[in-house]
């Protein structure tokens, strides 16, 4: 039985009371649940307002009056039934549903499924057999879960196969494709439009701050590393951001409220956004990370009395993505593979000479969507209707 379905129960009422704009259930166990009147007529699911198909809503929320009370509540042996005060159809509800998309919950410590990492996750980085994920949906979802909460995990023992890396996509979801390559080529290149395809360290940064939707996450294959040198670093964003509430909170206030534009651009290709480099979600965690100091462009959406401070506040955040407990150091082998969330994670790496041989990964990027839906179909979370 799923999720969706309906027609089961294990909780219990035993009376409501009514109130001006909510009732409040009471349930057998001792607990207890408000619900608005508005709510209840807005998430019921009979078949007039709430198609049992798809199970998608088909009455529009814009026509619940806001004065909307019941006239009565029935309590059954394992379901609620309102009759509406404007005549309209009465609502029946099962007691499980209702008592398991209760809303009225004090808030508790932070939901947040992130786990933060610092250099001392290099010795327990999360891996998974890539022959292992590619047969297995278990496997597969359970790596999904994995990366949703570190945000940077390897898999190991891939092919070290041309575009092996998009394969991998194709298994689980799909490439996001981008304005210069589907699947990029990072190697030193003689005519290259970024300093990735360079032989030069790179800063810390996030990739494709030029557009208004970076992808989400970063496949990462190495196929030939034979140079000195060229080691990958990452640091965890949304640890840094939460030490910089602690340490600098009007610093992290001035990334997160003056847009910034960020370009990468080639000469086939033009990315240009306009926003914060630092944004964050309702519960104040890191949201999107915007952080590429060579796509910065000269600052002109600051206003004028602000920028000495936010030269400073980039200073203070650009001291925690650099301070050496945050950064994680890791020497990609041939055959491995790193997933990256682009929107968290920040990655570099230091200088190599290429006189010695080949450095050679493969690159797509894919949506955290299209993954996490992968996921929640496979763990039954989600995809039955
Ligand atoms: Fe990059």
């Amino acid at each position: 039985m799923s999720k969706h379905d309906f027609n089961f129960a294990t909780d219990k009422a035993v009376s409501a009371e009514s109130h001006d704009e909510y009732l409040s259930l009471y349930w057998q166990d001792g607990g207890v649940s408000r619900f608005h009147y508005q709510w209840l007529r807005d998430n019921c699911r009979s078949v007039e307002r709430f198609d049992p198909a798809t199970q998608e809503r088909k009455a529009l929320t814009e026509t619940i009056p806001g004065d909307l009370r019941s006239n009565a509540i029935r309590i059954g042996e394992d379901d609620i039934r309102i009759t509406w005060s404007d005549g309209a159809a009465d609502s029946h509800f099962y007691a499980t549903w209702l008592k398991n998309n209760a809303y009225d919950v004090t808030a508790g410590p932070s939901q947040s499924r992130q786990h933060q990492w610092g250099s001392e996750y290099a010795s327990s980085l999360q891996s998974f057999g890539y022959k292992d994920v590619m047969a297995d949906d278990v496997i597969a979802a359970t790596m999904v879960d994995a990366f949703e909460k570190w945000g940077l995990i390897r898999l190991t023992g891939a092919p070290t196969d041309d575009r092996e890396v998009e394969r991998f996509a194709d298994r689980l979801a799909y490439v996001r494709e981008i304005a210069f390559d589907r699947v990029a080529n990072i190697k030193v290149s003689v005519d290259p439009y970024t300093l990735g395809f360079t032989n030069s360290s790179l800063p810390m940064h996030t990739d494709c701050s030029g557009y208004s939707w970076p992808p989400n996450v970063m496949v990462f294959h190495c196929i030939q590393n034979e140079v000195a040198g060229g080691a990958s670093q990452y640091v965890d964003g949304a640890k840094v951001i939460a030490q910089l509430r602690k340490s600098n909170p009007d610093a992290l206030r001035i990334l997160t409220e003056h847009d910034v534009e960020f370009r990468l651009w080639s000469k086939q290709a033009d990315t240009l956004s306009q926003y914060p480099p630092v944004m964050l979600d309702q519960a104040g965690d890191l949201a999107l990370l915007r952080y590429a100091n060579w796509t910065v462009q000269p600052l002109k959406t600051v206003p004028f009395d602000t920028v000495p401070r936010w030269y400073d506040a980039w200073r203070a955040l650009a001291e925690l993505v650099n301070a050496p407990e945050n950064r994680l150091s890791h020497r990609c082998e041939p055959g491995e593979m790193l997933l990256i969330n682009n929107h968290r994670v920040l990655h570099g790496r230091d200088a190599f000479d290429d006189g010695e041989g080949i450095r050679h990964f493969q690159q797509v990027y894919m949506e955290l969507d299209d993954l996490s839906g992968f996921r929640r179909i496979v763990q039954g979370e989600g995809g039955v209707k």
